[in-house]
């Protein structure tokens, strides 16, 4: 059982080599990367490919570590008590399962994929309280004094954007992962599995001034592999000509339909003085 990319997830070697040896070692997979690398998306692939079950669980900051378990609903309770419903004397009905519990849950052979998304969103002692939980793979209800266990220990990728940093205690029992950006070769992929027969020379094109664009020092916030797809869909519905990106033109010029690479008004300014300064020059 080996994950080997998919046909619409482009995985670099040194990420295949990741995700099979977090599985091997049981151990969560810890993925960083700039936004919008596929991170997310991995979680789901390596559920696709591995023919398993993808458990989500999207963290906010306000989520704490026992959603994850289980939370008892006095509010319920105390409704159908007042209702006279016969519910009321079995406290197990008020148990809300988390998505941890979900995952250790699932039957057979087939333990799922566990996608806690953006663990770096939460408050920090949420990667502590689930240390224990995470390792052994068991919790303790204390409601109903049962122990929920997992039969098969499943896989667990988790994802961070660097928002605050992690324990040390929490990393050492993770396999760690960064996703590069990626180089040309690999972003052509990435468009190709995207775009399948886009025009080559609107690529090449594209990604030229893409990469040059990332370049720019003082950007605020580089575009990224997303922006760049949604950006070549927008070229691709306008029918723009490759030429329209010829970085002699380009440079003295802002971008066509930058909004979908450019995501703040400063670094539009800073766009603009470039192609101004550009347009100067070269007079
Ligand atoms: N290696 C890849 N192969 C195919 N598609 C990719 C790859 N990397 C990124 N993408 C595409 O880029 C988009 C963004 O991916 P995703 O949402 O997983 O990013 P992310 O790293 O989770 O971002 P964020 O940190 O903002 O949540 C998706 O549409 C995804 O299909
Ligand atoms: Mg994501």
């Amino acid at each position: 059982m080996k994950f080997q990319g998919t046909e619409n997830y482009v995985a670099t070697e040194d990420l295949m080599v990741a995700v099979n040896a977090a599985i091997t070692l049981q151990r969560p997979l810890l993925v960083k990367g700039e936004p919008g690398t596929g991170k997310t998306v991995l979680a789901e692939e390596i559920a696709k490919s591995l023919g398993k079950k993808l458990i989500t669980w999207s963290i906010k900051s306000t989520t704490r570590a026992q959603q994850g378990l289980y939370e008892y609903d006095a509010v319920s309770r105390l409704r159908d008590s007042q209702l006279g419903d016969e519910r009321v004397h079995h406290i197990g009905n008020y148990i809300v399962k988390g998505k941890l519990w979900e995952a250790f849950e699932a039957e057979g052979d087939d333990a799922p994929v566990l996608l806690i998304d953006e663990i770096d969103k939460a408050d920090i002692e949420f990667p502590n309280d689930l240390l224990q939980e995470l390792d052994r793979m068991e919790f303790f209800v204390y409601e109903t004094q049962e122990t929920i266990k997992a039969t098969n220990r499943p896989i667990v990728i988790i994802t961070s954007n660097n928002e605050k940093e992690l324990p040390d205690a929490f990393l050492r029992r993770c396999f760690f992962h960064y996703i590069r950006f990626p180089d040309a070769d690999t972003m052509n992929e990435i468009i190709e599995v995207h775009y399948p027969g886009i025009q080559k020379r609107l690529v090449a094109e594209a990604l030229n001034l893409f990469y040059d664009m990332r370049d720019v020092s003082g950007l605020k916030k580089k575009p990224s592999t997303s922006e760049l797809l949604d950006w070549l869909k927008l070229l691709m519905a306008e029918d723009l000509p490759p030429e329209a990106l010829r970085a002699k033109d380009a440079k003295t010029a802002v971008p066509p339909l930058h909004g979908a690479l450019l995501k703040n008004e400063q670094d539009v300014h800073l766009f603009e003085r470039l192609a101004f300064m550009a347009r100067r020059e070269g007079r």
